[in-house]
């Protein structure tokens, strides 16, 4: 692995350990000269930052303040004692799997040392890219205490005028809430909230999730997150007069020294820029080693399919017993419906190894599930190591190897967190000692201990401890019901992916028959800007009966194959039935084709909640995908081919599409060159997708 890190110290704005003039400011700007942050004091003592992109002030005055259980401040009566910077970051690295190959970063970092009225010192680091800004604060040691508790952070970032605004209500428990589209001083988290359409969900104040994404009217995005969240809760954003605050989930118990997660606002001409930004990767640290020693070589991007949708469907069930009036189980007294069995096993098995697949999920298949959500004392319930009896976890892992396929394990803990915490060792072992080198992971339901949140502290130390321990026995995460991801993935190459959005499961039993027709074009530009998604595209059956009546899925069939270009996941699924894609080959052909590794990627076109379209180069090979997605108006777009010549392949191109005809999916085959233009019609609620390989 190449990593290349260097710093170069252009100018030092001045330093030294006495009291600098209050006057000092920290000006830094991007390496192409668009933006320009500036950190300073203001006749109050108080903190503060703006920024400016092309002479224009994109965040006008935002103050950097905290609140602590014992003090107030860091707030007023700040004295800058060092002003470091501007110095050069610059950054070239390879990731083991990703949206492309390498990254190459550079910013103007520098930092602001101050001391508060108590004369505790801490700091307040900035970094400028051509992609945006990212800010973090730094609490050094003190001799009198080594754990402060943060009550809460005030960082501001008051973005100037009225932007158009996509979001979700800031909720501590969960992400999975259909997206708003309002201006900022429209935002209203509580109007927003449908406080009953999940099993877990707490909003406190009008706040918003991250990422949040913004457009003004001459087109600028916007984009704020965070970077590096590790110990500490995660933000949501209130809002205030002036814009908006960071606002925690809940209060933090910090060991000094301690840094906070980065504050990221990312700035970009158009919304698919946003997509292509590498910001929160930047910002995290480098690779750790393998604890295995095996340079997380079996860690794997893989293309899977489970006993999984038919559960959703209500086809089968995760459970196998009966259930007394308590509901408790009664064992030996089976209902007929388990999904989970080794025959049905078998079977995905052999899907999956006919057609190309590399994994086969298998969920239901621990004890358990008879009553597993819905009541309060779910400690001790699930057993992560103890098959049902008519599940042959040992046979199938072996049978699974014999046909080249691995089965991925389910661990669905229903937010008994102590009780997963005591097993997870155990549970990874039993894993690996079979061969299963992913998991899948959810959380449905209020955490135990009550109090906690999901996106609290206590739990972002939690999911951290799952990675962790995780890689020690050599295994891959899929975290569903997770904390939203920071980037942390280039630290931790075992945390494959998440869920954290309304993924397609609600459109299997969501109310209102399922997700918004421009959900999948608005979660292109805001939640896929964190990082992978285990949304689970393509569904085949898309009216879903006879099990759902009420529910469709809101796409076409190029809809959901579009999804295999467009949302990134190095696990990807292919969510429905054999049965049902043994029924339409065309659909099911390019599933077998569809790669989950890249060397890069280009977001071609799109607009939030519109459509998006992008490309991307196989890992490792020299076919290029390209795979689009459609909101609700028809649309017909115009791609220029000059991206293949990324590839370094002169000559002619054979493109196949899978389009959307009249009558189902429609795959053609076509002879073009970088110069040419392809022009697609997208239906209402539909897409496409294909890939181009060097003419023979
Ligand atoms: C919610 C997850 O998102 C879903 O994929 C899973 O099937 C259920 N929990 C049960 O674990
Ligand atoms: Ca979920």
């Amino acid at each position: 692995m190449k990593h290349l890190l260097w710093w170069c110290l252009l100018a030092a704005c001045t330093s030294g350990p006495a009291v600098l003039d209050s006057r000092t400011e920290l000006q830094l700007t991007s390496p192409d000269g668009r933006i320009t942050a500036t950190v300073a004091l203001d006749d109050s003592s108080i903190l503060y930052y703006t920024v400016k992109r092309d002479g224009n002030e994109v965040v006008g005055y935002s103050p950097i303040a905290f609140e602590f259980e014992d003090a107030m401040g860091p707030e007023r009566g700040q004295r800058i004692v060092e002003c470091v910077g501007p110095e050069l970051r610059v950054q070239d690295y390879e990731l083991p799997w990703g949206e492309q190959r390498w990254v190459h970063d550079e910013a103007q970092v520098g930092r602001m040392e101050l001391l508060d009225v108590w004369d505790h010192r801490w700091s307040v680091e900035f970094s400028v890219m051509d992609d945006g800004v990212a800010f973090r604060t730094h609490f050094h040691q003190r001799e009198e205490r080594d754990s402060i508790t943060v009550l809460e952070e005030l960082s501001a970032i008051n973005l100037t005028g009225n932007p158009e605004a996509w979001w979700i209500p800031g909720d501590w428990d969960s992400y999975e809430l259909v997206y708003q589209n309002t201006r900022l001083d429209e935002i209203d988290a509580f109007a927003a909230w449908d406080s009953t359409a999940i099993i877990s969900t707490t909003v406190k104040e009008n706040a918003i999730a991250t990422p949040a994404t913004f457009r003004y009217d001459d087109g600028l995005h916007v984009a704020l997150h965070e970077a590096a969240l590790y110990d500490y809760p995660e933000i949501t954003l209130k809002r205030t007069e002036r814009g908006l605050v960071t606002d925690l989930v809940g209060a933090a118990r910090i060991g000094l020294p301690f840094s906070t997660p980065w504050r990221t606002i990312t700035l970009s001409d158009d919304a698919g820029g946003l997509l292509e930004s590498t910001m929160a990767l930047d910002l995290n640290a480098p690779q750790v080693e393998d604890p295995t020693g095996q340079d997380w070589k079996w860690v794997r991007p893989m293309k899977y399919v489970g006993i999984w949708w038919e559960m959703h469907l209500d086809k089968s069930s995760w459970s196998l017993w009966n259930t007394d009036e308590q509901g408790a189980p009664i064992v030996g007294d089976a209902h007929g419906r388990h999904g989970a069995t080794t025959e049905n096993a078998r079977r995905y098995i052999d899907f999956a190894a006919a057609h190309g697949f590399d994994g086969v999920l298998v969920e239901g298949w621990n004890t358990g599930w008879e009553r597993w959500i819905g009541f309060d004392d779910r400690e001790g319930v699930f057993d992560f190591v103890t098959p049902y009896p008519d599940y042959d976890v040992r046979g199938l892992a072996l049978y699974a190897e014999s046909q080249g396929v691995q089965l991925i394990a389910h661990h669905e803990t229903s937010a008994a967190v102590t009780t997963y915490d005591a097993q997870l060792d155990t549970a990874y072992a039993q894993m690996a000692a079979l061969g299963q080198r992913a998991v899948k992971t959810g959380y449905v339901g209020p955490i135990i201990p009550r109090g906690e949140h999901h996106h609290g502290q206590w739990m972002v130390q939690h999911y951290q401890r799952t990675v962790e321990t995780a890689a020690r026995h050599g295994v891959a995460l899929n975290i569903h019901e997770p904390i939203k991801d920071t980037g942390i993935r280039r630290t931790w190459p075992n945390l494959l992916s998440r869920e954290g959005a309304r993924g397609q499961e609600f459109n299997a039993w969501g109310r209102n028959g399922g997700n918004p027709i421009d959900h999948n074009a608005t979660l292109a530009f805001t939640r896929m800007l964190a990082g992978p998604m285990d949304f689970t595209p393509g569904a085949v059956h898309l009216s879903l009966d006879p099990w759902r009546p009420a529910n469709r899925i809101p796409t076409t069939l190029g809809g959901q194959l579009g999804l295999y270009v467009v949302f990134y996941s190095p696990l990807q699924m292919a969510c429905d039935l054999p049965e049902h894609y043994e029924r339409e080959p065309v659909f099911l052909d390019f599933l077998e084709h569809v790669a989950v590794d890249w060397e890069w990627t280009d977001v071609l076109s799109g607009e939030v909640g519109e459509f998006a379209v992008v490309a991307r180069q196989e890992r490792g090979g020299d076919r290029v995908f390209i795979g689009g997605i459609n909101a609700e108006a028809p649309r017909t777009v115009e791609e220029p081919l000059g991206f293949l010549d990324r590839v370094g392949h002169d000559g002619r191109w054979e493109l196949l599409l899978w389009e959307d005809g009249a009558e189902g999916i429609v795959k053609t085959k076509r002879t073009v060159a970088a110069t040419d233009t392809l022009v697609l019609e997208l239906a209402s609620g539909g897409g496409f997708a294909g890939f181009a390989y060097p003419a023979p």
